[in-house]
Formats: structure tokens, C-alpha cells, sequence
């Protein structure tokens, strides 16, 4: 994505809903003197107790010990992955999913076990998959909930089947939950893992629900032995996050419903899109997807992911990204939210055609 987003005249591989300014936040909420007194000093090592109120008020079953803040969710996952893993362990990481959740992993010389997500199941886990996957020997399961890349939102009475069955499997489970707040059926927030199961970890994120990924800012939310010994851990690669992230955080958690509202604008308004685009286009397959930011899209083409990208972005400036990347040859990732989607999805079927 380094190499080939920053050229792209359109960026479909976006996952951010257009990220707001100072200026709008200051809009949002009058008068944002305050942060120019700030001294930029370290600040609270593990996030302020402002801060840490505003990610507790996120869930139903948390207090402030149960929070640490972190150099966004990828920092959040890290941490979380080097306090629990040794060499030897085994982790069963449930794919397409953010890429760290199994290489990170695989670089502590874990045993990791993929278990891919079907289409024709909605992209969701099963319990019969998962009790097949997980055995004696498995320490933690790793979920990305909503999912990135295929937008799948694990219903909650699946969710609790899952947490029941790794209670009596005795594992952990480390949910991706940086697109919580972003379901576009019913209630926007689904339930998080650290709020019904104890071994649950949740990952958050100021990046994706409240638009603010420039401030490399979020958490884990977690069983306060594992929160202290993340803390441990990041004496050695984080200390604190910036204290005008921490400070920017608060403000927008604390007048988040109007940053909500607009994303959900926006995302209600690229997903019609998306589905207008599908229902015409015949060369493409999709699960349309029921939270986050992205979907996965299947072409009928015989093609490489990658070399179908590279030809499509050097023809038209529209960058989509390769499912090879992934471990999904034969698809694309198409981030919704992105700007001048609909003008973009049409070069790419004019592409396609061709
Ligand atoms: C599932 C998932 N986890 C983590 C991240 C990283 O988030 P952050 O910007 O908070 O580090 C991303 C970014 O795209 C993501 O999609």
C-alpha cells in the first residue's frame, strides 16, 4: 500500500472515513484553547484518567485498571500479542484478516493455524469449525470483529457461542474491534469480548469509528493481570502515546454522537453506491457486507490479484487492494468510504469489460 496508494488519483484501498480536521472538531465542539497550554511533556504513561473515562464509557463491563492506551490499535495488537505469546504456542487466527494477527505471531515462533472464513457462510465462523480448529493445545484465538476486509459483523449470540466455547476450551481470545461502532444494521455497537468473557481482549481504535487515524491512538481493554503486564512491555517500545493524541482523543470521545452521525452519512452514502455498482456489474461477486468500512470482491477474471491492481491503477489511477495480500487470490478489497467512489467503480468495470 506504501508503494501504491500515495500515486492513486483514486484511493480505494482506504479503510478510514475521511479523516476530520482540528478545525472540524473545534466546529463540533466551540471553543479548543485548552490544548495550546498543554506542556508536551510525556503525559500519563498508560492514558490519561480523562482519556481512559471516555474508553470505559465504550463498554458496559470495565473500569479505568482494565484500559491501557496504546500507538493505535496495530500498537494495541503488538503489545498485546508479545505479553501473551511464547515460542511453541499455539494461536488459531481466523483469516482474511489485518495481516499482524498472524505474522506477528508466526515471529515469536508461535504454531499458527489459519482458519479460513467462508463466503457461502457469510463470511462468519462457525462453532463446528472453530471446535474443529482449536485444540488441547491452543492459547489464543484471534478475531477481527467487524472484519476487514469482508465487512461481516459476528451476530452477538454468535459471539457469546464463541466466548462459551473458549471457556471451556480455557483460551484467550483477542478481538479487533477498531470498526466496532460502525454496523450498519441495527444497533451500530456490537457487543465486545472483554465485556462477556473474561479471557476476552478487545482492541480499539480512535481510527476508523471516530475518523481520527492521524492520531495514532488506541487501546486494549482487557483482565487487569494481562493490562499490567502490557504495561510492562511497553516500557520497552511505546512509554506513553503523544499527549495532544490523548488530549484530541477525550474531546472527540466526549462529543462523539456528532462524529457518528456523520460517518454514518457517509457510510450509509458509499454503500449505496457500492450496491447500485453491484447490481450492475456482472464480472464481480460480493457478501455485502453489514459493518465497517471495506468489502471483499470476488472478479470473474482470469487474472492475479496483483497484476490485475497494478494494470487497473496504471490505466486509470483507481488502487484497489489485491487479495493475494490477504491470502485471498481472486479478490479485491474495496474500501467504500472512499472519495469519488461511484466515478471509481465505474473506471473499474470499464476495466474489467475490457
Ligand atoms: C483490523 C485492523 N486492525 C488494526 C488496524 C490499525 O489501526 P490503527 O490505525 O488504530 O493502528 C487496522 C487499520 O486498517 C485494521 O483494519
Amino acid at each position: 500500500m506504501n508503494r501504491y496508494e500515495a500515486g492513486a488519483l483514486y484511493d480505494l484501498t482506504t479503510t478510514c472515513i475521511k479523516p476530520l480536521t482540528i478545525n472540524e472538531l473545534l466546529y463540533s465542539i466551540g471553543d479548543l484553547h485548552d490544548y495550546k497550554e498543554i506542556p508536551l511533556n510525556y503525559g500519563d504513561i498508560t492514558g490519561s484518567e480523562r482519556l481512559k473515562t471516555n474508553i470505559q464509557s465504550l463498554y458496559s463491563n470495565q473500569n479505568l485498571n482494565n484500559i491501557t492506551v496504546t500507538h493505535g490499535a496495530i500498537g494495541a495488537n503488538q503489545l498485546v500479542f508479545y505479553s501473551l505469546l511464547e515460542a511453541g504456542d499455539e494461536v488459531v487466527c481466523v483469516v482474511p484478516t489485518y495481516q499482524q494477527h498472524y505474522s506477528i505471531p508466526e515471529s515469536i515462533g508461535a504454531n499458527v493455524k489459519l482458519y479460513f472464513l467462508k463466503e457461502e457462510n457469510n463470511w462468519l465462523p462457525t462453532i463446528e469449525d472453530l471446535e474443529e480448529v482449536i485444540t488441547t493445545k491452543t492459547k489464543l484465538l484471534c478475531l477481527n470483529n467487524p472484519n476487514n476486509p469482508t465487512g461481516s459483523v459476528i451476530p452477538n449470540w454468535l459471539l457469546e457461542d464463541i466466548a462459551e466455547l473458549a471457556k471451556q476450551k480455557n483460551i484467550w481470545i483477542l478481538s479487533d474491534e477498531v470498526y466496532r461502532g460502525l454496523n450498519m444494521i441495527g444497533n451500530p455497537y456490537s457487543i465486545s469480548i472483554a465485556d462477556i468473557y473474561e479471557k476476552g481482549i478487545s482492541v480499539g481504535s480512535m481510527s476508523k469509528t471516530y475518523s481520527l487515524p492521524g492520531l495514532r491512538l488506541g487501546w486494549v481493554c482487557a483482565r487487569e493481570d494481562l493490562i499490567n503486564e502490557i504495561n510492562h512491555q511497553r516500557q520497552y517500545n511505546t512509554i506513553s502515546v503523544g499527549i495532544l493524541d490523548d488530549y484530541f482523543a477525550s474531546v472527540a470521545l466526549e462529543n462523539r454522537g456528532w462524529i457518528q452521525e456523520r460517518n454514518f452519512n457517509i457510510l450509509q452514502a458509499g454503500m449505496n453506491s457500492f450496491t447500485d455498482w453491484l447490481t450492475k456489474e456482472d464480472l464481480v461477486e460480493c457478501v455485502i457486507p453489514n459493518g465497517g468500512t471495506t468489502a471483499l470482491v470476488k472478479y470473474k477474471k482470469d487474472m492475479p490479484s496483483r497484476e490485475l491492481c497494478r494494470r487497473l491503477q496504471n490505466r486509470t489511477g483507481v488502487a484497489l487492494l489485491p487479495g493475494e495480500t490477504m491470502e485471498m487470490e481472486g479478490y479485491v478489497r474495496i474500501g467504500f468510504c472512499a472519495i469519488a467512489l461511484k466515478a471509481a467503480l465505474e473506471m473499474f468495470s470499464e476495466f474489467l469489460h475490457q
